[in-house]
């Protein structure tokens, strides 16, 4: 990425997600310079509008939008959230076709306007998705990836923070594998205020973090979105969130663990694949994964994961 004084993210798609990410990054100062595209000309001009009107509350920041992908030109990151709306009780698999089918005319056309930036796919299903925008692009694989889990994996550290009664900034750990109903929690290298996990012992009135309260967090974090969309409709403040803390990394060259969605290459194993486990983002897109210690059981859900993604890829060609 040159030095630029100005940064530059494009966002393509102003629904709820898309829109989100860009008031999230906004109000952040992630970027100097946001643009938005999406088909509906009138509803992105609107978007941008009501982002504008908050301009004297948020970092100074350049905001557009348009329906003409020249609007995403010279951009330093590209994050895609256009594609098919999940519905109550749809799996995000079940998404593949239509987001497939969007993905082969957009990536194209993006890396034209766009041919140094590091493409951030975020539409859903976001692993296979994503092996699709690689192979589409032509582009570095590193330089192609997937906001994966990292969102799981914030419900997750939630969701433990809450349980044991510490702030969620003590608790690391990574959901891996889909960001889907067969992602697996790396239980074996969390750590709580930098106890493994598994060693954790309660405060004094709190409930055990024992193997049925481990399940139950495992089973509420990857049932989460199917709540919220029952509920609202739609997720998007949290991914919205997840996205801009992702691009950070990117364009501030952070060498920060974060469990995005990458092509895997030999990790315990797994090839030929896109899904999430603790990798190194920073403004080369996903620099290496780490290596991570992992169980015989969590390689094997791994795997698992890996193969349910495959054949989706497959499915469609890739
Ligand atoms: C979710 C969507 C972004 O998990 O897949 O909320």
């Amino acid at each position: 990425m040159e030095n630029r004084s100005t940064t530059r993210l494009a966002i393509v798609g102003a629904g709820a997600v898309g829109s989100t990410l860009a008031y999230a990054a906004l109000t952040r100062g992630a970027a100097r310079h946001v643009s938005l595209l999406d088909v509906d000309r009138t509803k992105v001009e609107a978007e941008v509008l009501d982002l504008r009107h908050g301009g004297m509350f948020i970092p100074q920041a350049e905001i557009e939008g348009s329906d003409d992908v020249e609007v995403c030109r010279g951009a330093d990151v590209v994050a895609v959230t256009a594609g098919a709306k999940q519905k109550p009780g749809q799996s995000r698999l079940d998404l593949a076709e239509a987001t497939i089918a969007l993905t082969r005319k957009l990536i194209p056309r993006l890396v034209e306007v766009a041919p140094d930036a590091i493409f951030l796919m975020v539409t859903n299903p976001v692993d296979v998705v994503t092996y699709a925008a690689q192979e589409l692009s032509g582009l570095d694989h590193r330089r192609v990836f997937g906001s994966g889990t990292v969102l799981d994996s914030s419900r997750l550290r939630d969701a433990l923070a809450r349980h044991v009664g510490v702030a969620v900034g003590n608790v690391h750990a990574n959901i891996a594998g889909e960001h889907g109903d067969s992602e697996i929690v790396l239980w074996s290298s969390a750590t709580i205020g930098g106890v493994p996990l598994l060693d954790w012992r309660p405060f004094h009135g709190r409930p055990a973090l024992d193997a049925a309260a481990r399940s139950a967090i495992s089973e509420d974090v990857v049932t989460s979105a199917y709540r919220v969309i029952a509920g609202k409709g739609a997720t998007n403040y949290a991914v919205g969130l997840a996205a801009t803390r992702i691009i950070e990394a990117v364009l501030n060259d952070e060498h920060r663990v974060m469990s995005v969605s990458s092509r895997l290459d030999g990790f315990y194993g797994i090839s030929d694949v896109c899904m999430s486990v603790p990798s190194l983002v920073d403004s080369r897109g996903v620099a290496e994964t780490i290596d991570t210690p992992l169980s015989d059981e969590e390689v094997a859900g791994l795997r698992a994961s890996a193969e349910s993604m495959r054949a989706v890829q497959r499915r469609f060609g890739f």
